[in-house]
């Protein structure tokens, strides 16, 4: 198992700038070197460079169209050689609206894919249902199939071809949904664990009900895509959008655990980390270390030890 690691410093699919250090801020904390000692391969593709866009007059109350647009053109292309070149995909955002790219290339690479969206937001918006203007309110939007009717095709947004289906989506954290957003969940019954349902049957049996539900019909490879601001702000504080009452730290590191455990966990998006709107150093600090943890998780450490398969004892 190796990891291939693409970092998007990317912050126009939102208001606030900062989130752009995410993918370097990741990176001091420590996470190469603690994948390779956890005898990981790890292969750094480095940061992409996104061209300067211009953008066309009158884009309609969206927030830089072209922009993100062309971002995700080039992620898709990053991602889809991360696939090619056979390793865990992991994307290290950025905000939200990268999981366009991620996602659609990941599908290029290698077909058919389940997502499990982790998240305070659902992320669904269509550009003529978003308030904010926001895209990375809105990635999902693009890439369902269900949904192309009811999204109009914008500057740069030409080369999206949606890819996931309404089944094999799932997500998990919800607490802050805008109506349209609810109203495309319910008619396209998309699998949903909000916090509220994570609060009744608890982590394990939500991660239990995620993973029966998607291998239902056949073990496609997953895609995780995970925005910070799904744990509680009182542990990552440092994030544009953050809402009380969200998951804990050791539900939140549990769905890597179990994820990671079905075998099947083939990308992974850590996304919406700023460290620009923390309070104080140590607000940074803890939500870099978790984003870090997350990922740890999804590569296999686990809370109760490790122990590498050829160890003896001397
Ligand atoms: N629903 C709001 C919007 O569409 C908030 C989205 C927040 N998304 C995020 N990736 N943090 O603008
Ligand atoms: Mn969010
Ligand atoms: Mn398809
Ligand atoms: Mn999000």
């Amino acid at each position: 198992r190796s990891a291939g690691v693409v970092g998007a410093a990317f912050c126009r699919g939102q208001s606030r700038s900062g989130v752009e250090e995410g993918p370097d801020r990741i990176r001091a904390a420590g996470l190469l070197d603690r994948l390779q000692q956890r005898g990981c391969a790890v292969k750094d593709y480095g940061n992409l460079v996104f061209d300067d866009v211009v953008e066309p007059s009158g884009g309609g109350g969206l927030r830089s169209v072209a922009a993100v647009g062309g971002a995700n053109r080039r992620l898709s292309e990053a991602m889809k050689a991360v696939k090619e070149d056979g390793h865990t995909a992991v994307m290290l955002g950025g905000d939200h609206s990268l999981a366009i790219g991620s996602i659609h290339g990941h599908a290029a690479a290698v077909g058919q894919l389940s997502v499990v969206w982790v998240d305070a937001h659902a992320d669904i918006n269509t550009p003529l249902t978003t308030y904010t203007g926001n895209f990375h309110g809105q990635p999902m939007s693009f890439l369902l199939h269900e949904l192309q009717s009811k999204v109009p095709v914008l500057p740069n947004f030409s080369w999206v071809k949606p890819c996931v289906s309404a089944k094999d989506l799932v997500y998990i954290g919800l607490r802050d949904v805008d109506p349209a957003e609810h109203y495309i969940l319910k008619m396209l019954g998309v699998k949903v664990f909000s916090i509220s349902e994570v609060d009744r049957l608890g982590i394990a049996r939500v991660m239990e009900e995620t993973c029966d539900y998607l291998t239902a019909r056949g073990k496609k490879p997953v895609h995780l895509s995970y925005d910070v601001d799904a744990i509680d702000p009182s542990v990552t504080p440092a994030t544009g959008t953050p809402v009380v009452g969200g998951l804990t730290y050791r539900e939140g590191v549990y769905i890597t655990e179990h994820l990671c455990g079905t075998g099947l966990l083939s990308a992974v998006d850590l996304v919406e980390v700023n460290p620009l709107l923390a309070k104080t150093d140590q607000d940074v600090q803890s939500t870099v270390n978790t984003a870090v943890d997350l990922l740890l998780g999804c590569f296999g450490r686990l809370r109760e030890g490790n122990h590498p398969a050829d160890y003896s004892l001397p």
